[in-house]
This record gives C-alpha cells, structure tokens and sequence, in this order.
C-alpha cells in the first residue's frame, strides 16, 4: 500500500476528504495529488455534492501546499479543535 485516503458527504453539501496519507519513501512523486483526485471523482459519482471540503493542521505545510494546488482555499479555523476549514469548487476535480 502506497497510501491512504477517504471521503465522506458533509452536511449534505460537500464531498469531505479526509486521513489522506502517502508513505513517507512515496512522497513527492504526484500521489498525493492522485489520491486527493481520485476521491473527488469517487465523491462526485457517490453523492449530490456542489463542493469539496477538508481539514488539515496550521502548520502542515506539505499537505496545504497540495490542496492549494488542487484549489482549495483557506476559510478559517475550525472553531473548537487546531485546524484550518479548506474549500474547493466543483470544477477543481476537473473533467470527469
Ligand atoms: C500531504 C501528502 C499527502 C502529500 O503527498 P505527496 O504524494 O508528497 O504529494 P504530491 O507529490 O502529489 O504533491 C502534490 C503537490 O503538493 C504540494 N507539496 C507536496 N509536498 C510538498 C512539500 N514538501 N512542500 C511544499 N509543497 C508540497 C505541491 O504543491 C505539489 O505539487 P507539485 O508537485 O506540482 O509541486 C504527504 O506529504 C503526506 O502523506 N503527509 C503526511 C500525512 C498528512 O499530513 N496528510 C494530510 C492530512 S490533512
């Protein structure tokens, strides 16, 4: 297994991704952009989304750096726990 990832619908409104892994020896190569694409298309097939969304820590430049990559957008911090809300359009998944 090269990695590792899911996605659920949330609140009725947004494919959510979440618990997006590549191993460590697998990093850098574009499967993490793969993965994060995939799971859109499978949340697009899956349920009546109209966006993407996700969690991710403040300080995990990595991973904000690959979902900016993919358009999502920085809204604000969660309001209990230490993590950034990211959004996406529909369109960022692309042509499916
Ligand atoms: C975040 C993670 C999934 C990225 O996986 P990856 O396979 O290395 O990512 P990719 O090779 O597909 O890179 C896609 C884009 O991410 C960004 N990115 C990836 N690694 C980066 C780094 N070290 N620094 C800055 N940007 C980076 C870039 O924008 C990159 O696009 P580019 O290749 O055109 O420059 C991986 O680092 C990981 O598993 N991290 C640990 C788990 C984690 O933090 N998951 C996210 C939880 S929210």
């Amino acid at each position: 297994m090269l990695g590792l990832g899911q996605v659920r619908f949330r609140k009725q409104t947004y494919g959510h991704l979440a618990r997006i892994i590549v191993s460590p020896h697998h990093r850098g190569q574009g499967l993490g952009r793969a993965l994060c694409v995939a799971l859109m298309r499978a949340a697009v097939r899956l349920h009546p989304i109209t966006a993407f969304s996700l969690y991710v820590f403040p300080d995990n430049t990595n991973a904000i750096g690959l979902y900016r990559a993919l358009g999502y957008v920085e809204k604000g911090m969660h309001p209990k726990f230490n993590c950034v809300l990211m959004e996406a359009p529909l369109t960022a998944v692309g042509p499916l």
